[in-house]
């Protein structure tokens, strides 16, 4: 029994170890990444700013309400001054219980190529964390002989090379109150955990009941193994 059971948890190990390192081909580490990853709440709420701040010019966010940032770690009040500070399309202005303001930008503004909403962008794309943090920061250059569709970027992260998306972060697009220093890099990688968090709020419990059950189970395979081993044990 023991020789089935130790390769067995050698595979667990392997496993839970290689989904962790998947997500080291990035440039940068994203806390709530791999099987037992958790949102780094200091990022998803310097992300909300950048999302705030540049994204939601041109995507809604519908599934969010400005009460959720209380799960990202801000106070009721905090929350509250924000939503406060929303003037909605109606003229009124947001509360808590306001889904997140639509975008202003006008449908046909990219010729057809409409601004998706991102409330849960990060799960409807494969490594989405990664791509979001990909295509903010793959936009260069069309190398020679790519003929460029009129309104369109060449984006290196974006399938098919080429994204009606401006560039949209630069260094320095807004100021974080804990004095990160706001790269684009770094606006990516937040905005990028951000909406991890946006598409998956219950990530990080179910990654932490999760390693519970998978540390209960291991703990019940060693009674098991020790009983089987009693109760089958040759009499002498
Ligand atoms: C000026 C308007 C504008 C702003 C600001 C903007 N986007 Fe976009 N975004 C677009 C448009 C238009 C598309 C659709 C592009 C296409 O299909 O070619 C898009 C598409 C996307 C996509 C989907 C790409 C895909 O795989 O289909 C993501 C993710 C995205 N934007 C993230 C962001 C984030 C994060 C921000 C803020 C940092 C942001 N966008 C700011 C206009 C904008």
């Amino acid at each position: 029994m023991r020789r089935f059971f130790a390769p067995l948890l050698v595979i667990g190990l392997a496993t839970a170890g290689a989904a962790q390192a998947e997500d080291t081909l990035s440039p940068l580490h994203f806390q709530s990444q791999g099987a037992f990853g958790s949102i780094d709440k200091a990022a998803a709420q310097r992300g909300f700013l950048v999302y705030q701040t540049v994204c939601a010019a041109c995507h809604s966010a519908n599934a969010l309400h400005y009460r959720d940032l209380e799960a990202l770690g801000l106070t009721p009040d905090q929350a509250a001054g924000i939503a406060a500070g929303v003037k909605l399309a109606d003229g009124s202005t947001a509360t808590l219980d306001s889904p997140f303001k639509d975008p202003a930008m006008p449908a046909s503004a990219f010729g057809g190529a409409l601004p998706p909403d991102l409330s849960s962008i990060v799960a409807q794309r494969k490594h989405g964390t990664r791509y979001v943090y990909e295509l903010l920061t793959g936009y260069a250059t069309a190398p020679d002989g790519v003929t460029m569709l009129p309104g369109h970027f060449y984006n290196t992260a974006f399938p098919g090379g080429q994204i009606a998306m401006p560039p949209v972060l630069r260094d320095n697009a807004v100021t974080y109150a804990d004095g990160t220093a706001a790269t684009q890099q770094q606006e990516a990688a937040d905005v990028a955990e951000f909406l991890t968090w946006a598409a998956d709020p219950n990530l990080s419990t179910r990654h932490q009941i999760g390693l519970r059950a998978l540390i209960f189970f291991v703990f019940l395979s060693i009674v098991a193994l020790i009983s089987k081993r009693r109760i089958w044990r040759e009499s002498r």
